[in-house]
């Protein structure tokens, strides 16, 4: 049983997942360099000086981050007509809530990984998470915010894009609300971000889900622990890969 490994991503999915990841730290990095402002920048005011010293100038650091905001939605694109599949399967998992089991995991796993399971036993609770399905209830609220947000952030991206092309002075307060929302979207993504790294890449427990990140199988033990209503669900079909 601990040897069997069960597939859990496709190439496509696993691409995407790194392609998305490169052009946010791209568009993170680039963006920031565009806020010249020493009230906000949360950098200094010596980062975006010297990126921008390095791509010549501040229009060509916007002519840059717009390439790469363009370049990642068409790499969306591109995912949803090869394997929209795929992308259907992903959001039908993420956005699939049970209200009381989901709550009940997320309110433990907070408590279990801050205070330990002491206070859920004093409380007359079993400090034993609820089962999960193809994702856990933090990965799933994670993977609704980054859906939201990228489309939020897409949609602002564009509009702030055409904005400086093609709309007329009508435009200023729809351009000032989706620079608004521009900012707050990829601040509230961002911090849900940094602990989507520790969960998915630093935390030891959830090191096979990061393996499978590359490989694209996990083991069955893993999937047993983490994922038991998925692995109750696939275990004897064929996404069981090798022995
Ligand atoms: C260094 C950066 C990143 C690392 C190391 C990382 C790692 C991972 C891993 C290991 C998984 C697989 C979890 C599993 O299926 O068991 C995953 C899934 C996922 N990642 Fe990332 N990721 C990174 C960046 C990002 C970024 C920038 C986004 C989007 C803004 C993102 C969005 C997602 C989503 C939506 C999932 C599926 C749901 C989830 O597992 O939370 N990731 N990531």
């Amino acid at each position: 049983m601990s040897d069997t490994m069960y597939k859990r991503h496709d190439g496509s999915d696993i691409f995407m997942h790194w392609f998305n990841a490169v052009c946010w730290l791209l568009l993170l990095l680039t963006g920031i360099g565009l806020i010249q402002n020493p009230v906000i920048d949360p950098l200094g005011s010596g980062y975006p000086a010297v990126l921008r010293s390095l791509v010549g100038g501040g229009g060509n650091l916007l002519l840059l981050h717009e390439a790469l905001g363009i370049l990642w939605i068409i790499g969306f694109l591109v995912y949803l007509i090869i394997n929209f599949k795929g992308a259907r399967f992903f959001l039908a998992e993420v956005f699939a809530i049970s209200p009381a089991r989901d709550m009940l995991w997320m309110v433990k796993k907070m408590v279990l990984m801050t205070l330990g399971p002491k206070p859920l036993k004093m409380l007359g609770m079993d400090p034993v998470l609820p089962d999960q399905g193809y994702y856990n209830m933090g990965q799933k609220a994670f993977a609704q915010a980054s859906v939201v947000g990228g489309v939020v952030i897409a949609v602002t991206g564009v509009v702030m894009f055409l904005s400086d092309r093609t709309f007329g002075a009508a435009a200023t307060g729809m351009i000032g609300w989706a620079v608004t929302l521009h900012f707050i979207t990829v601040g509230l993504v961002f911090a849900g971000l940094l602990v989507h790294i520790y969960m998915a890449a630093i935390s030891p427990e959830e090191r096979p889900g990061f393996k499978s990140m590359f490989t694209g199988v996990v083991p069955g033990e893993y999937a047993k622990h983490h994922h038991r209503l998925w692995f109750d669900k696939v275990q004897s079909d064929d996404q069981q890969v090798s022995e």
